[in-house]
């Protein structure tokens, strides 16, 4: 993470390499800092820049900030259309323009609206630069970590208290987003159900949460058959990670959270077609969400207890791998006719749903990369939620726009639930049909939680695989800073 300054400053006496000036598209420019906004208006004024969203022109030895090499104008669009997401990801996309360019010390100018809290305005641009702040370069043979080091905040306001406050959870968040990020980003041959479980393992000891690994032989021994089937086909043994956060003081509430950790879905004896496998490595993105919320909480103290549990397998073809037309006893008893092997993160949440509802906890929520029917239906930028207690429901969905990541309710048709009886078993993993995936993957689920209170989330936006406002391609983090702004709120 980089070193964060804040000022009460307006940002002239900047020294660096950069300084992000945030911009209004129409009358702003006549209320940037003088010294400032006389080259901005210069630009603008000869078309150069009209300041639209995500608009960024870098000018070069700028007069008037001495010792900066560099003064970026980015367009924030219209003053009255202006949001916090709108601010993060403008000043998100300006500072990885500066991070490509392996500059080293930004400075960010908070922009001043009558439209939104300016407190508000000032945690958005510190948050959105963060977020920007990432680069996973590890795999390239001339790899220079590309990480600005050096940030600092220009408020042009007396009263910083409130960001100054919020500065170390708006940094806990921005974590949790780059460690999802990076996990997900990771090859399935270094990320793989052992060594996600010993990353876990350091993370966990490192924040002081109670963790346990449980291998084939114990999750054999307690009856984790759903799960254990499907990683039979590949060498890699599953694991399934069990986090406890615990806080000092007395809980408010207890929330278990359930991750699929698919390391790799090659769809087993269903196999995939080679377009989409290209991609699944980040099946394991569920997990990776539950790991980094989970260490959240506890850098951050919240005061509620936190369980997170990462389901971890690989889905691959072998000659022990589970057949189509095979029969499993899940752990909570009932029997699944397998149809289709690639439909096998239900088969693994079923198993942990189980587990969790058992725990006695006030909610449980499971994050998973389901289904693509999730993406056809909502894009990959926004993820469905779907649940059995709507005020749960409406909380994550509260959160997630707080946070600036898209969730979008979807129903529980009870009428679909028709579609998974099997003619031999009490259901069968897939439907037969087309249409309305997401929901019949979700129906599956529901038949494992028992009267918790209860929400699945389909995550449809963790990967993306175009460059995009703040993000480099692959993983996009979201996930951790919804669920922490849910859970702690
Ligand atoms: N991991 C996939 C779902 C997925 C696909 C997520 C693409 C993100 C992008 C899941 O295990 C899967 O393969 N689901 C099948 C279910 C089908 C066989 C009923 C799917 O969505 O095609
Ligand atoms: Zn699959
Ligand atoms: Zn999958």
């Amino acid at each position: 993470m980089s070193k964060i300054e804040i000022s009460s400053q307006a940002g002239k006496d900047f020294s660096g390499d950069a300084l992000v000036i945030p911009v209004f598209s129409g009358r702003e420019r006549h209320r940037l800092p003088l010294a400032i906004s006389k080259v901005a208006r210069q630009v603008m004024d000869e078309g150069d820049f009209k300041a639209e969203l995500l608009e960024i022109v870098p000018l070069h030895h700028p007069n008037g900030v001495k010792d900066c090499r560099w003064m970026l104008l980015v367009g924030l669009g219209e003053e009255e259309k202006v949001t916090l997401n709108k601010i993060r990801k403008a000043v998100g996309a300006a500072v990885r323009f500066c991070l490509k360019k392996g500059w080293k010390s930004v400075g960010l100018l908070v922009p001043s609206t009558s439209n939104i809290d300016h407190d508000e305005v000032q945690e958005s641009v510190l948050e959105g630069a963060l977020l920007g702040n990432y680069d996973f370069s590890d795999y390239r043979s001339k790899s220079e970590v590309k990480r600005i080091e050096r940030v600092e905040l220009f408020t042009n306001s007396d009263d910083t208290r409130k960001v100054r406050r919020r500065q170390s959870i708006i940094e806990i968040g921005v974590a949790a987003n780059h460690l999802v990020r990076d996990l997900v980003n990771m090859p399935a041959a270094d990320m793989y159900p052992e060594t996600f479980a010993s990353k876990a393992k350091a993370l966990a000891v490192e924040n002081g949460i109670a963790v346990s690994v449980l291998d084939s032989e114990e999750l054999e021994k307690d009856g984790f058959r759903a799960l254990l089937a499907v990683g039979k086909g590949s060498s890699r043994t599953p694991r399934v990670v069990k986090l406890e956060y615990t806080p000092a003081e007395k809980p408010k509430k207890h929330v278990v959270l359930v991750g699929k950790g698919l390391c790799f879905d090659s769809g087993g004896l269903s196999l995939k077609d080679a377009t989409g496998m290209e991609t699944m490595k980040s099946d394991m993105a569920g997990a990776a969400v539950v790991l980094a919320a989970t260490v959240a909480c506890a850098k951050a103290a919240i005061p509620v207890k936190v369980t997170g549990i990462c389901g971890l397998v690989e889905n691959m073809p072998g000659c022990s791998a589970c057949k189509p037309g095979d029969i499993l006893r899940s752990r909570s008893g009932k029997t699944i006719e397998v149809l289709n092997t690639d439909a096998e993160g239900r088969l693994v949440l079923a198993d942990l749903l189980h587990w969790a509802s058992g725990m006695g906890a006030d909610h449980v929520v499971d994050l998973a990369t389901l289904t693509g029917a999730c993406a056809v239906a909502l894009g990959e930028g926004v993820s469905g939620v779907f649940g059995t207690d709507q005020k749960l429901v409406e909380h994550i969905l509260d959160a997630s726009a707080r946070v600036g990541e898209h969730l979008w309710q979807l129903p529980l048709v009870e009428e679909y639930r028709e579609s998974l009886k099997s003619t031999i078993a009490d259901m069968k993993n897939i439907t037969g049909s087309r249409w309305g995936g997401a929901i019949t993957a979700a129906l599956f689920l529901k038949e494992f939680v028992g009267e918790s209170s209860w929400a699945h989330v389909d995550l449809s936006s963790v990967w993306a695989a175009a460059e995009k406002d703040f993000r480099a391609p692959g993983g996009t983090g979201e996930g951790p800073r919804w669920l922490l702004e849910w859970i702690a709120g």
